[in-house]
């Protein structure tokens, strides 16, 4: 997806740090530490499955050498064993939206990628509470079979409110057993 990371004004964060393309810092896109409005665009590939066990295979393997080891393959790794449930995965990404709201400039952007491998995209956009969807671009995909892979791009709304429907989020959404 990526032909490069390497510019001076990007930083590439993730939490993971079995990776072997290391991040530029390990980051946790709920709380970065980051200062107040001070970005102007988020590419956000949350992972979009849940409840893989770690290193049961080669998409849940961050470590290539082993993913070679075991599998023969270099590994191509989405996070899919770091959020146990649906729930929590959603509750993830809500968390994030609202961070990237508070670091984001009041014109900025976030570009979302969103696989409906479990979790259908307008699931997840509910949870973009501050945000003026703008575009929805489906992945090409070759072949009769329709996409199930989006970029989205969210532009932060000067009325909205990235805390919005937490409640009713948690307490309506229990949906842990899907
Ligand atoms: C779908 S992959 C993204 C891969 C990336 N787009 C790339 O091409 O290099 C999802 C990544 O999100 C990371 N991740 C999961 N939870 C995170 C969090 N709270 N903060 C930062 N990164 C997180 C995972 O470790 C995983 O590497």
């Amino acid at each position: 997806m990526w032909i490069t990371k390497d510019h001076p004004f990007i930083l590439f964060g993730d939490i993971e740090p079995e990776l072997s393309v290391k991040p530029d810092d390990f980051i946790d896109s709920r709380d970065t530490g980051l200062p107040d409005e001070s970005k102007y665009l988020i590419i956000f590939d949350p992972p979009h499955e849940f409840n893989y066990q770690r290193n049961k295979g080669w998409v849940s393997t961050p470590n290539q050498e082993l993913a070679i080891e075991k599998w023969g393959s270099k590994s191509t790794y989405y996070g899919p064993d770091i959020y146990k449930t649906k729930t929590e995965l959603l509750e993830y990404i809500y968390q994030s939206q609202k961070e990237f709201n508070r670091i984001l400039m009041p014109s900025g952007v976030v570009f979302l990628k969103w696989a409906e491998r479990r979790i259908p995209l307008n699931e997840v956009l509910e949870l973009f509470r501050g945000w003026q969807l703008m575009m929805k671009i489906p992945v090409y995909k070759k072949g009769p079979e329709k996409t199930d892979t989006y970029w989205v791009l969210l532009m932060k709304h000067p009325e909205g409110d990235p805390q919005l429907e937490l409640t009713s989020f948690s307490k309506s959404k229990r949906i842990d057993q899907e």
